[in-house]
This record gives structure tokens, C-alpha cells and sequence, in this order.
């Protein structure tokens, strides 16, 4: 979207201006402007002062410092409040937040990485959730999540044909394939991949996600009795495990997070997304569409029947899922909130405007939005399982 004008002042003090801190130094003038802000924005917290003394002394001595269990909370929810390419950021301060900074070595974060997937699941009612296990410090390198998501399915290629699974992960599913993972006897095209977790102590290791961690719903038409045999399902948690929280000056390389999954991302991107599951081509053919024209728009009348079963299956299995209109609808009341309280809204307009039925919501009308990164944050980077050995 071209840029246009901000409807509220933006208040330069606390944008990005530095590079990506890839040091694991504590950065004094970021810790300074997130202390500030904290006791700005949670006044009940008291006075500043000897709490901004206190963490000058730890940088300085230490070259990083701890943030308190309030500092963290808060500074993960905020991180997500920031976030230009999520929609959902009306529910920011409801995150639960794990203090796992004291693990560190591979078996402990992969046990919690399962203990996170079996909490923010919860029977379905998803809770939004995130662990924070050890940051970046100066003596101590932090452990890393190789996978995008807690929960990915492997992508295999064929002699002949389109691959089977998802496509988007063939590059790390033949990773890990080379480190010793045997896929099932007869691969399936939801075969959840096992986790790596790497440590400078241990390398990268392997763990299996036990099945009963992973809820995953089967999907079925309210209408179409077939859409059951096409055999599709998905996983309940969205919980990504390949971003950087970056509050105040430190570094949490390994932060696995979720909130609940909108119906269009799996309906839409990850199974109509002909460089995902395809699957417009086949939903559009057991529907007896001409696929022969373009004109006849099968694509999109594929595309809103897939998306139909998504919001239907999700809401039978009792898994917490927004749709698009309402997920819009919270956007703008998250806005109206932040400006009210005096912040400026930063977005993408291309990732909040939902790849489906785009006008008919509001926010397609709206074009107003910057996209510019606000500390704190959460932040890409680098594949670890593409990084040459020990550059973290
Ligand atoms: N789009 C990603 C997926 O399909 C998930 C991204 C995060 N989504 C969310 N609702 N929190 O897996």
C-alpha cells in the first residue's frame, strides 16, 4: 500500500533506529527508554529512579541485566501490542507469560516446549501464551528453536508429481531427515515434525512432540458430506518459535508464542496457497466447478467453501478460532483503544487486510498505517537451522 499520512502525531522517541542488537550486550539507552516507559505506563510501580541506578550498574558491570518478573510481562504483551502484521493485538494484555529464563539446556526446553503446547491448547479453549526461556548475556549463548512453529508437518518430495505434506517445509523436513528423523512407515501429509532444539553445549538435538500435546482438528463441510474424504486437518496452536523478543536492550532469541488461529489462514493461505497444500484445484473439482475458465471463478468459490469448513470444524471440535469479520472488528476497537490512550497504531496493511473478502471488512478502507517497528518487539531472525555453526 502506498504510505499516506498518519492520523495521530507519531512519536519518534520510541521507534527503532538501531540495527538489530546481535551483540549480547545489553544496549543502555534501549534499557533506559523501556524502564521509562514501564513505570510510564504502569504508574502503580512507583518511582524510576533507583530502578534505572540499579540497571546502569548491572549493564555496566555486567554487560546485561535481569528484567524484573513485572519487566517481562509486560514487555512480552507490549512487544505483541507492537506487532505491524497481527490483527489480533486487541488481546494483548490478556498473554500469559512462562519465566523460563533459568532453562538453557536442550531437554528442559523441548519438555516445555510440549508443556506449552498442553497449556495454551487447553482442551480447546486456547489461551494465548508464551515462553520465555534464557536471553542472549555475554558469558552464556542462549539455545535456539530450529522450527518456524512448534507444530509443523514435514513436506516430502516424489519421484513424480507434486510433493506430499507441506510443501513449505521440504528444506527443513530434509534437514532433519539428514540428523536422523525417520518419518512414519507410510508418510501421511500431516506428519508433525519433531522439534530441534540447539545448544551450544549439545549442538542441535531432536525431540519427538508426543501426539496427545498436539490437538488437531479434522475438517468437514456443514453441507458438503465429500469435504470429510478429502482427509484434511490442522493443529489447533499457532505458536511460533522462530522470532526474537528484543525488550528493553535484551535479547530472547527463544520465545515461543501463540494466540489462536484465524479460520483464513489455514483456509485460505496454508491449504489454497498454491506453494502450500493447493487444494483450490481439488475442493474446486469434487464441487463440479467449469474449472476450464477463470471466469467462472471457481478459485474463489473453492476458496470460500474451504474457509466455511475451517470456521465449522474448529467451532464442532470446541477449538478456539476467529473469523475474518470479527477478527476486523477487533482491530478497530484495538485502535480506537491506543489512540484513545494517546498511541499511535503501526501495521502492514497487506498482512492485517485478510487474504480473503478483503473489502468487506473495514480495514480495507483504511490506509493510514505505518509500517514501523516500535520497541518493544518481537523480530525476525536468521533460520537457525540455515546459520553456519556457532554464529549464535
Ligand atoms: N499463519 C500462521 C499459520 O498458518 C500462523 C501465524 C500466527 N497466527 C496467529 N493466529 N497467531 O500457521
Amino acid at each position: 500500500m502506498p504510505p499516506s499520512s498518519s492520523q495521530c502525531p507519531v512519536d519518534h522517541s520510541r521507534i527503532a533506529t538501531s540495527a538489530p542488537p546481535i551483540s549480547a550486550e545489553a544496549d543502555l539507552d534501549e534499557a533506559v527508554e523501556f524502564i521509562e516507559q514501564f513505570y510510564a505506563e504502569n504508574p502503580e510501580a512507583g518511582d524510576p529512579a533507583r530502578r534505572l541506578a540499579w540497571a546502569r550498574a548491572e549493564i555496566l558491570t555486567t554487560g546485561t541485566y535481569h528484567h524484573t518478573t513485572a519487566e517481562l510481562v509486560w514487555g512480552a504483551r507490549v512487544a505483541w501490542r507492537n506487532n505491524a502484521r497481527c490483527i489480533g493485538r486487541l488481546y494483548w494484555n490478556s498473554l500469559r507469560v512462562r519465566d523460563l529464563r533459568t532453562v538453557s539446556d536442550a531437554d528442559s526446553v523441548a519438555a516445555h516446549c510440549r508443556k506449552h503446547l498442553r497449556i495454551a491448547g487447553n482442551g480447546g479453549k486456547i489461551r494465548p501464551l508464551i515462553s520465555i526461556f534464557a536471553p542472549e548475556a555475554p558469558d552464556r549463548p542462549a539455545p535456539r528453536i530450529w522450527n518456524d512453529q512448534l507444530v509443523r508437518y514435514a513436506g516430502y518430495r516424489k519421484v513424480k508429481g507434486r510433493p506430499l505434506g507441506d510443501p513449505r517445509y521440504l528444506g527443513f523436513t530434509q534437514a532433519v531427515r539428514k540428523m536422523g528423523w525417520r518419518p512414519p512407515y507410510r508418510p501421511t501429509p500431516f506428519d508433525v515434525l519433531p522439534l530441534v532444539i540447539e545448544t551450544v553445549k549439545d549442538g542441535p538435538r531432536l525431540y519427538e512432540l508426543d501426539p496427545v500435546d498436539v490437538l488437531d482438528v479434522e475438517l468437514t463441510h456443514p453441507e458438503f458430506e465429500w469435504f470429510a474424504e478429502l482427509g484434511l486437518r490442522w493443529h489447533a496452536v499457532p505458536a511460533i518459535s522462530n522470532m526474537r523478543l528484543v525488550i528493553g536492550g535484551v535479547s530472547y532469541p527463544t520465545a515461543p508464542f501463540n494466540g489462536w488461529y484465524m479460520g483464513t489462514e489455514i483456509g485460505a493461505r496454508n491449504f489454497g496457497d498454491t506453494y502450500r497444500y493447493n487444494l483450490l484445484p481439488v475442493v474446486a473439482a469434487r464441487m463440479g466447478l467449469d474449472v476450464s475458465t477463470d471466469r467462472s471463478l471457481w478459485r474463489d468459490r473453492a476458496l470460500i467453501e474451504l474457509n466455511v469448513a475451517v470456521l465449522h470444524s474448529y467451532e464442532k471440535a470446541g477449538v478456539t478460532m476467529i473469523d475474518h469479520h470479527a477478527a476486523a472488528n477487533a482491530f478497530d476497537k484495538f485502535e480506537a483503544i491506543e489512540n484513545d490512550a494517546g498511541r499511535v497504531v503501526h501495521a502492514k496493511w497487506s498482512w492485517i487486510v485478510p487474504p480473503i473478502s478483503g473489502c468487506a471488512v473495514t480495514l480495507f478502507h483504511k490506509e493510514h498505517w505505518q509500517d514501523i517497528e516500535v520497541l518493544p518487539a518481537y523480530r525476525a531472525q536468521p533460520d537457525a537451522w540455515k546459520e553456519p555453526k556457532g554464529t549464535h
